[in-house]
């Protein structure tokens, strides 16, 4: 049975605790819970009952000595708190952003990759959606053929002013790092990642849209990956009756993926022959359709107690020896990462980026966004 705390017990971080100490991970269970917060703590036992409380991580993995820390606190901590923890021997699973800028991220993957035996793992739920999964294993097993394009929509993540009212850490650069792509499109775009790769360049629009906040809620995006593959991607968390859909076209087929359900269609033959063989101007292929759906005792088990749920199982399954791996390991963080870092600076400079990018030269970007930020300024209202 390996002991568990929960660093930060905010909104997520309590149902991380939650899920432990009402023993739904195998192999697990929930020694401690720290936050800064005594109200955070005092909430949590409220709900639940006694439970090992600390206003001090350090003092909770001093006196507790866990076999694994969750960490869920702003984005900013993530990395201080997880390489303290890895050098100190305690496997982490972070919430995502692995780190704001990708420049913490790959100092935070260099500690892991000092300390080999020490599992990193990160929050990246939504590789646990069947229908992703299913994606991946189409895309992986080469049945598509070439990519063409992808076409990714997420804007379904509505938030009004009210909720960036609600103050804190949230909707700021100087405290989240960002909006709605670091905070709620990391998931989709990790996704988008897993299933294509990264992309050589990003043209990015940033917009911030009908609010009262300094940083961006909606972003355009188009990308250009090796082998002639281009994309686009379009985030907003201002419309109303949002869409989050997924095309993936490719020479001997073409997946369409929503958030529950995903079309897989095969041609034969493929494009490339229908245009070599096309006897007048136009083509065509047999088409068969295959639908895959996320599975409904799935949907309402992960409804109930969320899909973080399935990573943290996995997390635990792979600490006592039985999985193979977590879901996505830490350092895979920095791959989402860096397309919204390379994003912000394609809209801010009004140019392409090429990635890798240079770190540092987002490092100084992020400065002069915290400086209009002080000084009142929206950075993607032009
Ligand atoms: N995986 C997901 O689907 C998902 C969903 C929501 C939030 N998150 C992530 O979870 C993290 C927390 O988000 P939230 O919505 O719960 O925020 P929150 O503000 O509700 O909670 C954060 C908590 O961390 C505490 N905290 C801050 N700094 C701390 C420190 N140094 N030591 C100990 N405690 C500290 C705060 O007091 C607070 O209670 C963020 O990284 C967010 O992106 C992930």
């Amino acid at each position: 049975m390996k002991k568990f705390i929960v660093i930060g017990v905010g909104r997520m971080g309590s149902k991380h605790a939650t899920n432990l100490l009402k023993n739904r991970v195998d192999g697990a269970c929930l020694a401690a819970i720290a936050d800064c917060s005594t109200e955070a703590l005092r909430k949590f036992e409220s709900a639940h009952g006694k439970v090992r409380c600390f206003t001090d991580w350090r003092r909770c993995v001093e006196e507790i000595k866990p076999d694994a820390a969750i960490i869920a606190t702003p984005h900013y901590s993530h990395v201080p708190i997880a390489s303290e923890l890895i050098a100190g021997g305690i496997a982490v699973l972070s919430e995502k952003p692995e780190a704001v800028e990708t420049c913490e991220a790959l100092r935070m993957n260099e500690i892991a990759a000092a300390h080999p035996e020490t599992p990193f793992a990160i929050m990246y739920n939504q590789r646990t959606n069947p229908v992703y999964m299913r994606a991946k294993e189409i895309v992986d097993s080469g049945a598509l053929g070439r990519l063409k394009r992808v076409t990714l929509t997420v804007t379904d993540w509505y938030r009004s002013q009210n909720y960036y009212d609600q103050g804190g850490w949230r909707a700021s650069w100087s405290g989240e790092g960002g909006g709605v792509l670091i905070n709620q499109c990391v998931h989709q775009l990790d996704v988008l990642q897993w299933l294509v790769g990264m992309p050589e360049r990003i043209y990015a629009h940033a917009g911030t849209v009908n609010r009262n906040i300094t940083v961006e809620n909606e972003m355009y995006c188009y990308m250009e990956y090796p082998d002639g593959l281009k994309g686009t991607f379009t985030a907003s968390a201002h419309e109303l009756k949002g869409s989050n859909l997924l095309e993936i076209a490719a020479d001997k087929g073409k997946l369409t993926i929503g958030k529950y359900s995903m079309k897989y269609y095969r041609f034969t033959p493929s494009e490339e022959v229908v245009n070599a063989t096309a006897k007048r101007g136009y083509g065509k292929a047999k088409v068969r359709v295959k639908r895959y759906r996320y599975g409904l005792i799935k949907l309402i088990r992960d409804a109930l107690f969320g899909q973080q749920l399935n990573v943290i199982g996995t997390f635990a399954d792979f600490l006592n020896g039985k999985a193979a791996k977590p879901v996505a390991y830490g350092v895979e963080g920095a791959r989402a990462l860096e397309f919204i870092n390379a994003a912000y600076m394609s809209a801010y400079s009004g140019k392409a980026v090429s990635l890798p990018i240079d770190p540092e030269e987002y490092s100084m970007t992020i400065a002069k966004f915290k400086e209009e930020e002080k000084n009142n300024g929206k950075v993607f209202v032009r």
